[in-house]
């Protein structure tokens, strides 16, 4: 039986919370990713937000209108605080000041940000993004007040590090937006995962011929490192082996760079030991050159072409499948024809639970894919999907079988 996932923010409210600091002009692209990953948003603004970021621009990104004021009486009991938070399914307050931060830790309510941050109810989650100078962040204050609002179950996202508007550098940088959404995803993402270390190879893998000439395949990397999303979203702690891509690294991720078969194969088994999973998503080179050229192959006229010979690489998910004890196993294969038949085989000689069979052309580089997932009872399809929603679906599936 599959379960069809659908994006976990899908039908969200969330209150997004604007605390005065700098970091309010990406509160506004937060928004907007809020809204293209289908949640629905309600800004509340402090005034010291309203200074940064006006609450038109926040109302007309958002399409709801914005709460600043505590006494507004636009809400038809006059209780913004407790209205607003009985809608939320989470508040996400982005970016969060040094300020607002000692007034969570301490309970106050003297705005209408605070007061609904006291009077959510405990299914709804608080989180917050700390956006400050490093030396605010530094502070023993600020310090005391992040453990305590740990301690009160208040999930803290970042904050980064780097250049600051200030001028200085460290610690305090609000998370980007695209890194925020990818905690929100993970926050409302059941933890079938939880506490398990999952290792994944993603992307092609390339063999030189020369010091700029190789060989290499289609591969974008975007299957897997929809994967090792997914199962970061799942609560796993996710490596990522990869090929040469131009995908950035899945957030909460480590991501271990190779290119040739031969590096993918020994970053792999420097990690295997400790895994509990192993995704081999990559599509890794059969052959590798033996003659590689120390210098550039020079043009030749006629047809004195250079003569390439090859050996074999390693193959990477059979060896693991092959040790005493194996992480869970789950392969990957991409046939041009007769998926059925070839990724039964596949399954078998590579001795893994767990095959996702795939059509090479209908996958190689594209959003979406079409998967057939082949184990000790038969196979089973999951239809047509962008491969973030796929990469989801496998996951759940995974956390069924182990
Ligand atoms: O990256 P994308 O553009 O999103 O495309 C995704 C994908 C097509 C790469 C992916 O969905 C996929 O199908 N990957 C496997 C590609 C393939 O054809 O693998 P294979 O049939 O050569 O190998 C079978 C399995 O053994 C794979 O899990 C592969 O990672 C593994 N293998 C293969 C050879 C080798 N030397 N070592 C290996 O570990």
């Amino acid at each position: 039986m599959t379960t069809i996932v659908s994006n976990p923010l899908k039908g969200k409210h969330i209150v997004l919370g604007l605390t005065g600091g700098i970091a309010c002009y990406k509160a506004a692209e937060l928004c907007r990713s809020l809204i293209r990953q289908e949640a629905t948003v309600q800004v509340v603004m402090t005034d010291s937000a309203c200074q940064f970021m006006t609450p038109v621009t926040m109302q007309a990104l958002s399409g709801n209108t914005v709460y600043a004021n505590q006494w507004d009486a636009r809400i038809h009991n006059n209780m913004a605080h407790i209205e607003l938070s009985r809608a939320a399914h989470a508040i996400l307050i982005a970016p969060c000041s040094t300020d607002f931060i000692a007034k969570l830790a301490h309970g106050h309510c003297d705005d209408l940000l605070s007061a609904l941050c006291v009077a959510r109810p405990a299914q709804v989650p608080l989180l917050i993004a700390p956006a400050m100078n490093v030396e605010m962040w530094q502070k023993p204050a600020t310090q005391r007040n992040i453990r305590q609002l740990i301690d009160d179950n208040v999930r803290i996202l970042g904050p980064g590090e780097g250049d600051q508007a200030c001028g200085e550098v460290g610690l305090g940088r609000m998370l980007e937006p695209d890194q925020l959404i990818a905690e929100m995803l993970a926050a409302f993402t059941p933890k079938s995962l939880a506490g398990k270390r999952v290792l994944i190879t993603a992307g092609p893998t390339f063999e030189p011929i020369d010091p700029v000439r190789g060989l290499t395949n289609l591969s974008s990397g975007k299957m897997g490192y929809a994967i090792a999303q997914a199962a970061y979203e799942a609560g796993a702690d996710v490596q990522l082996i990869s090929g040469p891509t131009a995908l950035n690294t899945p957030y909460g991720c480590i991501r271990h760079q190779v290119q040739t078969a031969q590096q993918m194969h020994d970053a792999v088994f420097d990690r295997i030991s400790k895994q509990d999973i192993f995704i081999s998503v990559a599509a890794v080179a059969d052959w590798r050159i033996t003659n590689v050229s120390k210098q550039k192959l020079k043009k030749n006229t006629g047809d004195d072409f250079p003569k390439l010979t090859f050996e074999q690489n390693p193959d990477i998910l059979a060896e693991v499948a092959a040790l005493s004890r194996p992480p869970y196993c789950v392969g990957f294969a991409a046939e041009s024809e007769n998926l059925i038949k070839y990724s039964t085989i596949k399954r078998l000689k590579k001795n893994i639970p767990l095959l996702v069979g795939n059509i090479a052309q209908n996958t190689f580089g594209l959003n979406q894919n079409e998967i057939v997932l082949f184990d000790d009872k038969g196979h089973h399809s999951l239809p047509l999907a962008d491969k973030t929603n796929l990469a989801r679906q496998l996951i759940i599936e995974i956390s069924h079988r182990i």
